[in-house]
């Protein structure tokens, strides 16, 4: 432990030559480090960035509550890390991820090391990044390992991403999914009749719908920014072992549905999108107050206020208290879609034809998808591909 006061006293200036000599991409285009990346919250100003913006989970506006100030108080700079602004963390950054014994060299990053701030993906998606719950870190993969670390025009410290429909920013747009670098689309072999039928699905139904199984971990069900028990907004949980939701998504992000990009997303609202599959998410409902009925989702009344209309104490702010010191809020409900590509099940525990077809199938449900029913029993029945009822 004594070489991290070491290290993060020659922090700053062991970048600057550890980037510089390893990657004579940094020199010519003089990108920057972890500061210029989505982990140093790249923006910071411009309004492209993600530190300005607003997420239903932690409903914090950083226009009207003191921007870092604000934040800072909040403890949100303890994993949103960023660099100069940061009034505890700048300095200490690579070790966050760098947990190194030596001030030698750096260590490479491991499971547990990303994990001390993505716990936070564990409660949005039900992961468990665990040997017995995940093939991959069954089979030894680090993070990095698919999150591969690139240089782009900002930062030499990209981590490849997709395109999941949450609130990033697509910084390393499209990089990343199953078949990017590693599996191919028809990739099943193992037992003959099977994988050509499994294979024929792979087009329309995206792998994680069957591989992610059933989620393994707890995670959010509602949140609601209207109800108070000790000062913290009411927040329901699933248990472990629930089945997600399913919905049509093309990987273009968010943005297509609400009029903020936030990862609001409708059953078949993607469907003739091209590229479009059956994806797994976690639908997390989420209440809160907007100040008039036309004002935008991220044109909230902030938490205090909200908090402070609670006049007869109950914990419960009803819209006629609220609409005594904002005469036009209004409360939105919403669900925010997460979607999940983390902690594939062992093979044995992927869903087979009989989870989602026939009498007792229990995955899918088949008219929200917009079916008029089971595609097995309309395409053994003659009514085409199932595709219908739109
Ligand atoms: C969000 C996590 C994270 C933070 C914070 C971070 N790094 Fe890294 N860094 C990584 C990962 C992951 C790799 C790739 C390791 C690999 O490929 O095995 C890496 C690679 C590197 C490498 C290249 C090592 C090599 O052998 O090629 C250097 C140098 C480096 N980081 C320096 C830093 C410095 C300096 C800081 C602080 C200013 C820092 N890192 C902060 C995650 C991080
Ligand atoms: C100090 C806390 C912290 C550590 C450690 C950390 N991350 Fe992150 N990571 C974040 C935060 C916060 C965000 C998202 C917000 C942002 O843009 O700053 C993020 C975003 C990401 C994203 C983009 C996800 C998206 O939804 O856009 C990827 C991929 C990622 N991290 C991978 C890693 C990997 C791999 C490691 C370990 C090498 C790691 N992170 C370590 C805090 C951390
Ligand atoms: C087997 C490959 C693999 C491993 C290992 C892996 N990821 Fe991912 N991760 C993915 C894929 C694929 C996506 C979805 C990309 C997309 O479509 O945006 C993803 C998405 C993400 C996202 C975006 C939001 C989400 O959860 O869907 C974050 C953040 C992230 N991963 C962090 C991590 C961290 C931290 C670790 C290690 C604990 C890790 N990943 C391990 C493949 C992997
Ligand atoms: C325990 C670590 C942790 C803390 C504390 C934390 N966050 Fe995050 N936050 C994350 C991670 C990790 C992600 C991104 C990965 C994902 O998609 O889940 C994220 C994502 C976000 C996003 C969406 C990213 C974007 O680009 O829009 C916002 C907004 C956000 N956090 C705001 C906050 C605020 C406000 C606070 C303080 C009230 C806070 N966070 C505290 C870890 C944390
Ligand atoms: C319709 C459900 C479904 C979809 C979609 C699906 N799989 Fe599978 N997959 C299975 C089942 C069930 C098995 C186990 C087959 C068996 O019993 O041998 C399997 C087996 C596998 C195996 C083990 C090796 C093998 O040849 O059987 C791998 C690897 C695999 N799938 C990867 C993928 C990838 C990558 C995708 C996306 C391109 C995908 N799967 C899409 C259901 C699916
Ligand atoms: C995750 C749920 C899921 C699983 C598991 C699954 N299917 Fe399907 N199946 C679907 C969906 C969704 C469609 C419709 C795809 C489309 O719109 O083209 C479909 C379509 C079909 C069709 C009609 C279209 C065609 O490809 O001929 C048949 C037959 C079929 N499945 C058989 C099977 C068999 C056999 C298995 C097991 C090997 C299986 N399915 C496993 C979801 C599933």
């Amino acid at each position: 432990m004594r070489f991290r006061t070491v290290l993060t006293k020659i922090g700053a200036t062991f970048a600057l030559i550890a980037l510089g000599l390893s990657s004579p991409l940094v020199a010519e285009a003089e990108v920057g480090g972890v500061e210029q990346s989505y982990h140093g919250q790249l923006g910071f100003g411009s309004g492209s960035g993600m530190l300005e913006k607003w997420c239903a989970l932690p409903n914090f506006s950083f226009e009207q509550q003191s921007e870092i100030d604000g934040w800072t108080s909040q403890s949100c700079n303890g994993c949103h890390i960023g660099a100069a602004w940061n009034p505890t963390k700048s300095s200490s950054n690579c070790l966050y991820c760098h947990n190194s014994d030596s001030p030698k060299h750096w260590d490479v990053p491991q499971v547990a090391d990303c994990m001390t701030c993505h716990s936070k993906d564990e409660t949005k998606r039900g992961d468990a990044f665990t040997a017995e719950q995940d093939v991959h870190i069954a089979a030894g993969f680090l993070c990095q390992e698919c999150h591969e670390r690139k240089a782009d025009e900002f930062s030499d410290h990209q981590f490849r991403k997709g395109t999941s429909i949450d609130t990033t920013e697509p910084t390393m747009e499209g990089t990343l999914s199953c078949t990017k670098f590693c599996h191919d689309p028809k990739p099943h072999s193992a037992k003959k009749g099977i994988a050509v039928k499994l294979n024929r699905h792979t087009e329309k139904v995206a792998c994680e719908t069957c591989h992610t199984g059933l989620r393994p971990a707890a995670a959010l069900a509602r949140r609601q920014w209207n109800v108070f028990v000790s000062g913290k907004p009411v927040t329901t949980m699933r248990a472990a072992g629930w089945l997600p939701e399913h919905k049509w998504y093309d990987n273009t992000g968010p943005g297509a549905s609400g009029n903020y990009d936030l990862p609001i997303l409708g059953y078949t609202e993607r469907r003739d999108a091209e590229g479009a599959k059956i994806y797994p998410f976690n639908s997390v409902s989420v209440d809160w107050y907007i100040k008039t009925p036309t004002s935008k989702f991220d044109e909230v009344i902030p938490v205090p206020a909200v908090k402070a209309a609670d006049f007869n104490g109950d914990g419960i702010v009803t819209l006629e208290e609220m609409q005594v010191t904002y005469p036009e809020a209004t409360l939105v409900t919403e669900e925010m879609n997460f979607n999940i590509s983390h902690s594939v099940v062992p093979v044995a525990l992927a869903f087979g034809c009989k989870d989602c077809h026939g009498r007792n199938g229990w995955v899918l449900d088949w008219q929200q998808l917009g079916y008029e029913g089971d595609a097995r029993r309309l395409k053994a029945t003659g009514k085409g591909n199932g595709k219908g009822g739109k």
